[in-house]
């Protein structure tokens, strides 16, 4: 495996430049498939134009047909977007819009890797020839400023740059985004995606998501970290719990004026001299958050659909209704899929794909891995 660094000169912190992409006009390119080195990137059907219903609130777009990032009246959806797990974005994307009461009141904030084999410019364009309506803005997501601050102790796939992502949000996007709805790539949704949004989150909570109070929270953490006279006191005064980051609503008002940005990356700094935790971006979220989460309800995480880590081993959903599926673990329902093995589950994806052709993979394997969002065995307690 190879991880390119870039050759730039210092940058600021904050990674990013974005490609606006505001426009609701269609850009006018359809069904281009992206070309680059060795590897045909993906066409996609362009998904039907999902509209608003009369009771929506009108965004108020202009003339020229912009909607703009600050409209009040707009739910904001974060997703990376790599060309490893493209696929499932833009099924997510698509099963967030089918649902949703007011598709047309969504606006996404795809993060995509500067160096994307795809890169990010060709991740835009097939967003847009997929979605010629959608709102959304891709920003491209430095990825120098991250890669010293991940341990290189833990597993490669772990490590992929955009896997942190979701910490820089209140960085990355304009600051009149207030919150957000940050969602991994390998999930559908099912239900309107406004029930989520309108979370309250009581006293001064920063995020919320599902918490798993049952699930033994000692293994997120190595001995050293339990053992070390003054680690485990982060926790004192709450009750921490497991949650999965793939699925947070997040106030980004109170993240920017908490500083939690520099809190997560306290913790990465520890890590990188003391190896407190096994996986990847997971625990320095637990560090911060669990315990003072806001518990959204477990529909709207229905995680482990990938399987575990034993080979062909499906799962079941959990008990209750269910409006997000997330097939966090190793397997993932397009491949599985593909193989023609998939889990029952999978077909719960299915109506959502729009991939026209196989993607067909270079001979040279080097770049798989590199900017795959892959959380892996970071959901490893299945519940
Ligand atoms: C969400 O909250 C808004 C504003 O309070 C309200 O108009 C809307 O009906 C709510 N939507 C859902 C689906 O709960
Ligand atoms: C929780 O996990 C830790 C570390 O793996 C283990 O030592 C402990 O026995 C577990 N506790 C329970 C109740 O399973």
């Amino acid at each position: 495996m190879r991880l390119r660094f870039p050759m730039k000169p210092a940058v600021l912190p904050f990674l990013v430049v974005s490609l606006v992409f505001l426009s609701r006009s269609a850009v006018g390119i359809r069904n281009i498939p992206g070309r680059i080195a060795g590897f045909d990137i993906v066409q996609f059907v362009e998904a039907p134009e999902y509209r608003n219903g009369k009771e929506c609130a009108s965004q108020s777009s202009n003339r020229e047909n912009f909607v703009s990032s600050c409209d009040p009246s707009l739910v904001h959806v974060a997703m990376t977007l790599d060309s490893e797990y493209l696929r499932g974005s833009i099924a997510a994307v698509h099963s967030v819009l089918r649902h949703a009461s007011c598709p047309e009141n969504v606006f996404f904030h795809f993060i995509a890797a500067e160096f994307d084999p795809a890169s990010p410019r060709v991740l835009s364009r097939l967003v847009r020839s997929t979605f010629p309506s959608l709102s959304f803005k891709v920003y491209i997501f430095r990825e120098d400023t991250v890669i010293n601050l991940i341990s290189s102790s833990i597993r490669q796939a772990l490590e992929s740059p955009l896997n942190y992502a979701r910490n820089y949000l209140g960085d990355i996007l304009d600051r009149c985004v207030d919150r957000v709805i940050y969602l991994d790539s390998d999930i559908i949704v099912v239900d309107d995606i406004t029930k989520l949004w309108n979370t309250t989150l009581t006293g001064s909570r920063v995020i919320g998501a599902p918490e798993y109070c049952h699930a033994n929270f000692t293994k997120y953490f190595t001995s050293s970290f339990w053992s070390d006279p003054g680690l485990p006191g982060s926790f004192s005064g709450r009750k921490p719990c497991y949650f999965n980051t793939g699925v947070m609503v997040m106030d980004l008002v109170r993240w920017r004026e908490g500083s939690y940005r520099e809190k997560i990356e306290t913790w990465m700094q520890i890590q990188k001299k003391r190896r407190i935790y096994d996986l990847g971006s997971l625990p320095p979220f637990l560090l911060v958050f669990a315990g003072d989460v806001e518990a959204i309800d477990h529909r709207w995480n229905q995680h482990g659909l990938g399987g575990d880590n034993v080979r062909g081993s499906c799962r079941s959903l959990h008990k209750g209704p269910v409006s997000l599926l997330h097939w966090s673990g190793k397997g993932k329902p397009w491949v599985r899929l593909d193989e023609k093995r998939p889990c029952p589950l999978d077909h719960l994806w299915e109506p959502y794909d729009l991939y026209e052709h196989k993607i067909e993979r270079a001979k040279d394997q080097s770049f798989l891995g590199f900017s795959s969002l892959s959380e892996l065995t970071e959901d490893s307690s299945f519940l």
